[in-house]
C-alpha cells in the first residue's frame, strides 16, 4: 500500500503529487479548514517504495483506490498536480462514480507527443547514468518562481529515488490522451494553473476548461509550475472559493 498522511475532518480531498515530489508538496493546503486531507507518496516518492518493475499510470490510480479502500471512503474530491492530474484523469475512467469533485493543477489532458516522449528516454538515460541531482536542479527553476520558496521545494523533490523517477517517466511517457474523459466530466471542477507555468501552460489550463461544462479557471500570478507551493495563500484562496460554492464547507 502507498504511504499516505491524512489530516483533518470533513468532506475528504486526495491530493496527488507531480513529478518528482511527494506529499509534502500539499503541506500548505493543510491551511484549507473544513476537509480531510488525504496526501500519498507515489511510488518511489516520499515515503513508498519504488516499484519493483514497469509501472502504468493506471497502476497508480489502482494504488490510489486502495488507499481510498483501506480508508473506507466510497467517495472523494480528487486534486492532482500535473503527473498527478494524470493519475486523476485515469481514476475519472477507473472509478469516476467515486468523484465528486475535481482539482486540476498545471496539468494537461493531452498524451506526450513523439518529441516529448523522446525526450523523457533521454531523462530517463540521464538519470541512469548521473543519477536524479541534475534534473532536479534543471527543474527546480520551471516549478518554483518566489526564490524564497526553492530550497524547501528542493529538498522535496531531492528525496525522490532513481527508480521512482524513472517508472514515472515511463509512465507518463505511455499515458493515454484525456480529452474524451474530461468532456464526459459531471462533477464540479477547479482548473488551478500558475501564470509562469512553462510545463503545463495557461493556454493547457483554457482548453481543459473549455472541455468541461459548468468548470471553474483560476490563473495563480506569480507562480510556476507548483503554483500550490510558490504561491501557497493566492492558491488556498482560489480552492477555498471553489469548494465553498461547489461543497459548502464539508
Ligand atoms: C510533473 O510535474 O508532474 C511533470 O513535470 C509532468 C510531466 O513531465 O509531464
Amino acid at each position: 500500500m502507498l504511504a499516505f498522511h491524512d489530516n483533518g475532518e470533513g468532506r475528504p480531498i486526495v491530493w496527488i503529487h507531480g513529478f518528482p515530489h511527494s506529499f509534502a508538496m500539499f503541506e500548505p493546503q493543510l491551511a484549507i479548514a473544513g476537509f480531510r486531507h488525504i496526501r500519498v507518496d507515489l511510488p518511489g516518492f516520499g515515503a513508498s517504495p519504488p516499484p519493483s518493475g514497469e509501472h502504468s499510470i493506471a497502476d497508480y490510480s489502482h494504488e490510489i483506490l486502495d488507499v481510498l479502500d483501506h480508508l473506507g471512503i466510497a467517495k472523494t474530491i480528487v486534486a492532482g498536480i500535473s503527473m498527478g492530474g494524470y493519475i486523476l484523469m485515469q481514476i475519472l475512467r477507473d472509478a469516476g462514480h467515486r468523484v465528486d469533485g475535481v482539482i486540476l493543477i498545471d496539468t494537461r489532458e493531452r498524451a506526450d507527443s513523439d518529441q516529448a516522449r523522446e525526450d523523457r528516454y533521454k531523462t530517463i538515460a540521464g538519470i541512469e547514468k548521473d543519477g536524479t541531482a541534475g534534473i532536479v536542479d534543471a527543474m527546480l527553476p520551471k516549478m518554483i518562481l518566489n526564490e524564497s520558496r526553492r530550497a524547501a521545494f528542493r529538498e522535496i523533490m531531492a528525496s525522490a529515488t532513481a527508480n521512482g523517477m524513472i517508472a514515472a517517466q515511463r509512465a507518463m511517457a505511455g499515458r493515454p490522451d484525456s480529452t474524451a474523459t474530461l468532456r464526459a466530466l459531471k462533477a464540479p471542477a477547479l482548473i488551478v494553473v500558475g501564470d509562469h507555468d512553462t510545463i503545463a501552460t495557461v493556454e493547457d489550463a483554457r482548453r481543459m476548461a473549455s472541455l468541461i461544462k459548468g468548470s471553474k479557471r483560476a490563473v495563480i500570478e506569480n507562480a510556476a509550475h507548483a503554483s500550490n507551493f510558490d504561491q501557497p495563500a493566492a492558491f488556498n484562496r482560489a480552492v477555498t472559493e471553489f469548494l465553498g460554492t461547489r461543497f459548502g464547507s464539508k
